[in-house]
């Protein structure tokens, strides 16, 4: 493996775990990824937890991420919550795109192209999700969806500004399905996301942006997925509500370049 780029796992909570219940996992992951080195390791509670979890972390190597945001900055935006109020509260990443908000809540391309400036500009880092469905992955549209998706997404940033996006390719077939994507087959979209990253940005760009694979991601498929050239680590969800699987997927990421 002759890459350089620093794996990253991410936990996405989704709308799970009360603020007590948060900080008890928070407590439980920090201890579990204690001591794994190379892994840039971040969670995603309920924006309601940030704060509590944050307090948590605190002088620990875990990061704290939001699960969305807003891309105005303040306003009559009843029930939105802006980048600088979730970097007041403490986050340093934000999930930007989820297939969860684009399918239910409305998040279209150009919005997800906003959220990502929006986050760039506030100088946090985006983890923008693309991926296609069931349907549009059995009509041979992989390729098509997703450079679709990475090429909105990314409009109107900068290369230097592309450096700090993490991309998460997640098929929409294989999240909460335990039905993960092969790790040959994820690495080919993966692959096809970086070069749509090259042909936007230039070589050097898509060599260090980091592309990590979500969906039905555990202990017993990480070393495979990540094993793969072009995977970067992984967004987790079922599997980051448990702390000692969490922790197994971060310890495969690690193993990668160990
Ligand atoms: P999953 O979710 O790991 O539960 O499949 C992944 C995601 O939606 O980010």
């Amino acid at each position: 493996m002759t890459t350089t780029r620093r794996p990253i796992v991410a936990g996405n909570w989704k709308m799970n775990t009360t603020v007590p219940e948060a900080t008890v996992l928070a407590a439980a992951v920090r201890k579990a990824v204690d001591g794994v080195h190379g892994v840039e390791v971040v969670v995603c509670p309920p924006a309601v937890s940030l704060v509590p979890v944050h307090a948590v972390l605190d002088g620990s190597d875990v990061g704290l991420g939001a699960q969305d945001a807003y891309f105005e900055a303040t306003g009559a935006h009843t029930g939105e919550v802006s980048v600088e109020m979730l970097a007041s509260a403490g986050a340093t990443y934000v999930i930007a795109g989820h297939s969860e908000r684009r399918a239910r809540f409305g998040d279209t391309d150009d919005w997800v192209s906003r959220k990502v400036r929006a986050i760039l500009s506030g100088r946090l880092v985006p983890i923008m999700c693309v991926g296609e469905t069931l349907d549009e992955h059995d009509a041979g549209q992989t390729d098509a969806v997703v450079t679709r998706q990475v090429r909105a997404g990314m409009a109107g940033i900068g290369a230097h500004e592309a450096l700090g996006v993490v991309v998460a390719y997640e098929p929409v077939w294989a999240i909460g399905t335990g039905r993960p994507a092969t790790p040959e087959g994820a690495n080919e979209t993966c692959g096809t996301i970086r070069a749509v990253v090259a042909d936007l940005f230039g070589a050097a760009v898509a060599e260090a942006i980091r592309i990590q694979y979500g969906g039905s991601v555990t202990p017993a498929n990480a070393t495979s997925l990540f094993a793969q050239p072009h995977i970067d680590g992984a967004l987790v969800g079922g599997a980051s509500l448990v702390a000692a699987n969490f922790g197994a997927v971060v310890s495969a990421a690690a193993a990668r370049h160990g």
